[in-house]
C-alpha cells in the first residue's frame, strides 16, 4: 500500500482526478469503480472540470458503484443513484446503460446482489476501484465484523454510519437501516484501488488503517494486502499519524 500526503482537500481532488484521467486515456476501456459521501466530490468536480475543458471521453468507460441505500428510489435526493446522475454522469459523455449502481428498491434484494456481483465480473472486474472511508474503517458500507470474503451483499447499517451520514437527510429518522453494497472480496478484487481520506474526522482511522493490522474489525485494514492500493490523504487526516510516526 503506497500513501501520498498533500496538503488538503483541493490537493486531494486534484491529485485523485489526474490519476484517473491517466488511467481513462491509457484505456478507452476502463472498468472504474466509484463512491459516494463527501470525500470525492471534489474529484468529480475536477473530472467534469477536465472533460468540458480537455474532452476526455467516457464514452467506453463502465462504471460500478460500491452501493446504494435499501427503500430509496433513483429519483430520491438521497439516493446514491440521484447522488453520481446530480455530481458526475450528467456532466460527462458517459452512456447511461454503462453506469451501474445496485438497485436500492427492488422484490428481491439478494438476487439483485448476486446480479450485481455477475455484471461485474462479466464486464471483467473493476481496474481501478476510488474508495472512501468510514471512521470506522467501512469501505463501501462493509461494516466491521464483515468477512473479508464477502461478497455484494446486504447490511444492516451502523447506528455510527447512520448518524454521520444524517447530515445529508433532514433527520437521522429518515436515514435508511440497510444498504446494499460490494463486498470486501468484490473491491478487494479490483486491479487497482485509490483511496481518499481528507480532515480531522479520518485521523482515528487513518491511525488505525496505517498500523498495519489487518483484521475484519477494521474492514479497510484488507487493503494492506492488496499489490496496487495507493491512499491520496491530506495534512489534516494524517496528523495523528504522524504525531506518532507510524508515516
Ligand atoms: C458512506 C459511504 C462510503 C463512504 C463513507 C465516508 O457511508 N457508503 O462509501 O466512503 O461513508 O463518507 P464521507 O466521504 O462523506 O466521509
Amino acid at each position: 500500500m503506497n500513501i501520498i500526503e498533500v496538503k488538503n482537500y483541493d490537493e486531494m481532488s486534484l491529485k485523485a482526478a489526474e490519476y484517473i484521467i491517466n488511467r481513462v486515456k491509457n484505456n478507452l476501456n476502463l472498468n472504474l469503480g466509484l463512491a459516494t459521501g463527501g470525500t470525492p466530490k471534489g474529484v468529480y468536480n475536477k473530472l467534469i472540470e477536465d472533460h468540458q475543458q480537455n474532452h476526455t471521453s467516457y464514452k467506453q468507460v463502465k462504471t460500478f458503484n460500491l452501493d446504494e441505500y435499501i427503500g430509496l428510489s433513483k429519483e430520491d435526493s438521497n439516493s446514491y443513484h440521484h447522488y453520481m446522475n446530480e455530481n458526475l454522469f450528467q456532466h460527462l459523455n458517459i452512456l447511461n446503460e454503462n453506469t451501474h449502481i445496485p438497485s436500492g428498491l427492488n422484490d428481491d434484494n439478494e438476487a439483485e446482489c448476486r446480479k450485481y456481483e455477475s455484471l461485474i465480473i462479466e464486464a471483467g472486474g473493476i481496474d481501478l476501484q476510488i474508495l472512501g472511508i468510514g471512521a470506522n474503517g467501512h469501505i463501501g458500507f462493509n461494516e466491521p465484523g464483515t468477512s473479508f470474503h464477502s461478497k455484494t451483499h446486504v447490511v444492516d447499517l451502523a447506528q455510527s454510519t447512520r448518524k454521520a451520514n444524517a447530515r445529508f437527510f433532514h433527520s437521522l429518522d429518515e436515514v435508511p437501516t440497510q444498504a446494499i453494497t460490494m463486498g470486501i472480496q468484490t473491491i478487494y478484487q479490483s486491479k487497482e484501488i485509490l483511496l481518499l481520506a481528507s480532515g480531522k474526522s479520518k485521523q482515528d482511522a487513518m491511525v488505525k488503517l496505517l498500523s498495519g493490522e489487518i483484521t475484519e474489525e477494521f474492514p479497510a485494514s484488507i487493503l494492506n494486502n492488496h499489490p496496487k492500493a495507493l491512499i491520496i490523504a491530506d495534512e489534516e487526516a494524517l496528523f495523528r499519524v504522524k504525531e506518532i510516526s507510524i508515516f
